[in-house]
């Protein structure tokens, strides 16, 4: 009989339902809250209306575009955290009305272990997908961190930032140029017109595979501070050279560590993941580095970088082919660890 799964992702501002059947992606529905561009970032309170309005329509189309009934599913899989706590709840509470309805059980998906789990989701049957153990830097915008993966249970992880996330580096500096929320995508756009050698930003020197971006995010603003005081336009004139100095240092530091893991560990696979590897210059800078030290990389298709849920479906696979099953009080959390 298949093991057909259903995953249910609601941690930030994308409601998301996909099904998984026998390890394979038969559909992905993600509906996106446009409610929040208005306000800089996003609204807890209103991201957690709008999954309540979204989560119905959404499990729907996913079924319906996979050709599944709900009598047919095996398990609910759904993200219990990380996340705002508000919209998690929207997602655990419909999971287990729902399994409870259907007498089936439900699985309970670290979101990060999702991002990291990622590469497993396979069109096809023949799709390659990465060997264990491999390292993931996992790029978001509440995480940076590189983990060892051993096995889809069994994850360490070897280095992480100590404040800011690379996510974040790239939206405060993108928001101090007045760009729109989430800057990331604007500054990459803009950094393919830009020079990448024009500017110099600080980089961290701590020991070991941590990270650290605050201070690039310091010596960014004051760039920008010291050569307004001189030229009020000074940012619109340099946006693409200033985008483009940013990204090249954000992907220097990345890399550095990244480097660091990959030698240290003598691990041959090499897969990134988190909104942030939809980034063109990591992603390249990633695939250039893996190709020039012979090991296989592994990069998201980009739709399956930023929150969906065919990554909590196929995490829950794995749950549920190892008999992880959840209990009907578990409460959703916004912290958690790899
Ligand atoms: O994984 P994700 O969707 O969720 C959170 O952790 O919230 O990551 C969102 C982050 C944001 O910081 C966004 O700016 C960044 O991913 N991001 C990008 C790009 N696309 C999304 N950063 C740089 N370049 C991109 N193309």
């Amino acid at each position: 009989m298949s093991v057909i799964i259903l995953g249910i992702e609601s941690s930030c501002d994308d409601t998301s339902a996909a099904v998984i059947r026998d390890g394979i992606l038969a559909s992905n529905v993600i509906a996106g809250q446009k409610v929040h561009e208005e306000y800089g970032g996003v609204v807890p309170e209103l991201a957690s209306r709008a999954h309540q309005q979204n989560i119905v329509p959404v499990v729907d189309a996913a079924l319906k575009r996979a050709g599944v009934n709900k009598s047919d599913l095996s398990a609910i899989a759904f993200t219990r955290g990380p996340g705002l706590l508000g919209s998690l709840l929207v997602g655990t509470s419909f999971a287990k009305g729902l399994s409870l309805g259907l007498d089936i059980p439900i699985i309970d998906v670290n979101h990060l272990h999702g991002h990291i789990l990622s590469h497993f989701i396979r069109k096809e049957a023949n799709d390659v997908v990465p060997e264990f153990p491999y390292i993931c830097l996992l790029v978001s915008g509440g995480n940076s961190q590189i983990i060892l993966v051993k096995s889809p249970s069994d994850m360490e992880v070897l280095g992480q930032t100590i404040d800011d996330a690379a996510g974040e580096a790239f939206d405060k500096c993108a928001k101090v140029m007045g760009l729109p929320y989430p800057g990331g995508p604007h500054i990459d756009r803009l950094a393919s017109e830009g020079d990448p050698h024009r500017f110099k930003f600080s980089k961290p020197r701590i020991s070991g595979l941590d990270y650290s971006f605050s201070g690039l995010k310091t010596s960014f603003l004051y760039t920008l501070r010291d050569n307004i005081a001189s030229d009020p336009d000074f940012i619109e004139k340099n946006k693409a050279d200033l985008a483009a100095s940013l990204q090249a240092t954000i992907i220097d530091i990345l890399l550095t560590k990244l480097k660091k893991a990959v030698e240290q560990t003598g691990v041959r696979t090499v897969a990134i993941g988190g909104g942030v590897s939809a980034n063109s210059g990591v992603r390249n800078a990633v695939a250039d580095y893996c190709k020039q030290k012979g090991l296989t990389a592994f990069i998201p298709e980009r739709a399956f970088t930023t929150d969906n849920a065919a990554m909590v479906a196929i995490a829950g696979y794995f749950k549920y082919l190892d008999n992880q099953f959840c209990e009907y009080d578990a409460a959703p959390y916004a912290r958690v660890q790899v």
